[in-house]
């Protein structure tokens, strides 16, 4: 199914070469690099003078022990935003379409308008979940890819397992699972379902648990047809050395991502129960922020910003998001500071 999903340019296209994928042995007189050293060093990693593997190789390897599947079934990205996009170059024509869950991360619509395809929005329900009759009655022939975000951001809550199989099942298309919040969650990834599900995209980052934003490596668990593709397509050298040196170090310090998670579920439920005290309804959170609700929100997030140098996010007017603002659990000294500063708006 899924060659046939592709689109027929990306199929029939003769992907670039790059010199490191060709040879990764031997003196490089082949790819214009500078053989006398880099201008600056970083002890303990690989020399920087030279492109990195185009492969991802080590850290791929080390991303699929960690999880449990074959490195086949890995693909790194530049974040995962990169793998977003890659995504939709691989199998949306431009008179095709994809369909994304609303309220939820912007990126997937950015990303369908920026490739200039139709961006279909299929409203989430009043309990932020697949609102599957709609979908089926919106899904057409033009329909290449579902995206969907579990735990949603910035809702906050998982998507049904159940529903995402549905989906699956039915739906001659991508199916792409965000799961950048997963780690927050009371239930574990589906990562090991997409290695058996030929449409189904598992993405993940080391930009939230991990606390790595900065180095910008996301990752997509898939079946290894539709990675294949996205290898075809991607820039030749789309993870740089340091990332990936940094990435595959972060997994030996499951311990330390554990650390922050556990400190992450204690002050999410302490900034619930105090923030439902003083009023705003808090929705359930399986992730590391809280979508809040108050009738005045906009304006105290506005003040927060202003009067006291605390930014929170506010959704304006968005359908499901009204009156709503999300607020990313920090530290326990922010998180007072912020709790002190609301107390004081309201
Ligand atoms: C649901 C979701 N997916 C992906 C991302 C971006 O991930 P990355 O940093 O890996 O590009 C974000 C960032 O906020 C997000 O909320």
């Amino acid at each position: 199914m899924i060659d046939s999903l592709v689109r027929k340019n990306i199929r029939d296209l003769k992907p670039y070469s790059s010199a490191r994928s060709l040879y990764q042995k031997g003196v490089f007189f082949d790819a214009n690099e500078n053989a006398l050293g880099s201008a600056v060093k970083l002890q303990g990693y690989p020399e920087l003078n030279r492109y990195p593997d185009p492969y991802s190789g080590e850290l791929r390897k080390a991303l699929g022990e960690f999880l449990g599947v074959s490195e086949k079934n890995v693909f790194a990205g530049n974040g995962s935003d990169e793998i977003i996009d890659l995504l939709i170059r691989v199998f949306v024509e431009p008179s095709e379409e994809i369909i994304v869950l609303e309220p939820t991360y912007g990126m997937y619509k950015v990303a369908g308008d920026t490739a200039g395809i139709k961006v279909k929005v299929c409203p989430l329900n009043s309990e932020f979940q697949i609102d599957l009759p709609s979908l089926w009655n919106i899904l057409s022939p033009a329909t290449k890819i579902i995206f969907c975000c579990s735990p949603n951001n910035p809702t906050s809550n998982l998507l049904r397992r159940e529903d995402i199989e549905k989906m699956c099942k039915r739906f001659r298309g991508i199916v792409v699972v965000d799961e950048a919040y997963i780690e927050f969650a009371s239930q574990p990834s589906i990562g090991n379902m997409a290695t058996g599900l030929e449409n189904l995209v598992v993405l993940r980052t080391f930009s939230k648990a991990w606390g790595l934003a900065g180095i910008r490596v996301g990752y997509a668990i898939a079946d290894e047809k539709v990675l294949n593709y996205l290898d075809k397509i991607k820039e030749p050298y789309n993870i740089n050395k340091i990332s990936s040196t940094l990435a595959i170090k972060a997994l030996r310090e499951k311990d330390t991502m554990l650390g922050f998670r556990k400190v992450i579920l204690e002050e999410r439920e302490r900034m619930s129960k105090r923030l439902r005290e003083m009023g705003f309804t808090v929705f359930p959170s399986e992730a590391n922020f809280l979508l809040v609700k108050y009738p005045t929100s906009s304006k105290i997030a506005k003040k927060l910003a202003e009067e006291s140098g605390l930014i929170i996010r506010e959704f304006g007017n968005k359908k499901l998001l009204e009156n709503c603002v999300r607020i990313t659990i920090a530290t326990p000294e922010q998180n007072k500071l912020l709790l002190n500063s609301l107390e004081k708006l309201i």
